[in-house]
């Protein structure tokens, strides 16, 4: 069995990398989600792809896929999809982008790869058994001081609902950090914190289709993942934390020194009562 998982995980990443090339570039039709939320025909391609290979090697296990609401069996294997993960830098031409696919057992991550074919990246990983780019072992950065490390970050498509805040974390690590990128796909930002080209990562709001891949990709990098107070992530993508270790209570005191503010719309009624 071992290596089988992070093996289908691969061809199905590849598979949807290969449609996404093919794509790139050209005039896709694309469809609006929410105001600044994208889908392309190009995703749903992607999806198809991804789950006609997992229905006909896994016919019992259930799946978790971001544009297609399937019904779940109750199957103690569920497969985690993204198949466009930087859907927008995708439609303008960005060369950033992927397909994220990851394995939980009973809730439990067991294996998952990642594709960029632009750069033909392709990370994957199983329980135990390491991180990989195209076949080579990865391994966290060593950096342990804000100041000589690299952060990334992403913005939840809500964002215009409550700019301040969203923005609280990005305005204190920004005066704290060397640099910050903000690259618009989270699955990609995670395969660079494991693979040592950044030091650490936050984002609110994100789907488990997102993250589950990239988080063991990390964990079997050295690196750590967690809620923003260093609890367990669990099945949860609300609020994610991820570093090479060495910068998680750093980076924790910073958070925990920002909480989030009460949303626009309460300021805002809190003005009128004074007034
Ligand atoms: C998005 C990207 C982006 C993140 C958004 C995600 P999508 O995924 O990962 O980096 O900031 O929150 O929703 O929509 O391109 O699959
Ligand atoms: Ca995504
Ligand atoms: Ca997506």
């Amino acid at each position: 069995m071992h290596g089988q998982y992070a093996a289908v995980a691969s061809q199905a990443v590849l598979a949807a990398g290969a449609l996404q090339k093919e794509r790139y570039g050209q005039d896709v039709a694309v469809e609006h989600k929410g105001e600044i939320d994208l889908v392309t025909e190009v995703d749903r391609a992607c999806e198809r792809v991804i789950l006609e290979l997992l229905r006909s090697r896994f016919p019992d296990h259930d799946v978790v896929t971001e544009e297609t609401d399937l019904a779940r069996r109750g199957s103690r294997f569920v497969w985690y999809v993204d198949p466009l993960d930087g859907t927008t830098n995708f439609a303008h031409g960005y060369p950033f982008f992927c397909a994220s696919v990851a394995l939980t057992r009973d809730g439990e991550l067991l294996a998952g790869a990642i594709f960029d074919p632009i750069k033909q990246e392709l990370f994957s990983t199983e329980r135990g058994a390491g991180a990989h780019l195209n076949g080579r072992r990865l391994e966290v950065s060593s950096a342990s001081e804000l100041l000589n490390s690299m952060l990334v970050t992403g913005f939840p498509y809500d964002l215009r609902s409550d700019v301040q805040n969203k923005l609280r974390l990005f305005n204190r690590f920004i005066g704290e950090a060397r640099a910050i990128r903000r690259d618009g796909a989270a699955a990609l930002d995670l395969c660079y914190l494991a693979a040592g080209r950044i030091d650490g990562f936050w984002e609110e709001n994100l789907h488990l289709w997102d993250i589950l891949a990239g988080t063991l990709l990390i964990q079997e990098a050295g690196g750590r993942v967690t809620r923003f107070d260093g609890a367990p992530l669990g099945l949860r993508a609300d609020e994610v934390l991820a570093t090479n270790g060495r910068l998680h209570e750093p980076m924790m005191a910073i958070i925990r020194s920002e909480p989030a503010v009460a949303g626009v719309a309460e300021q805002v009624d809190a003005r009128d009562l004074k007034s």
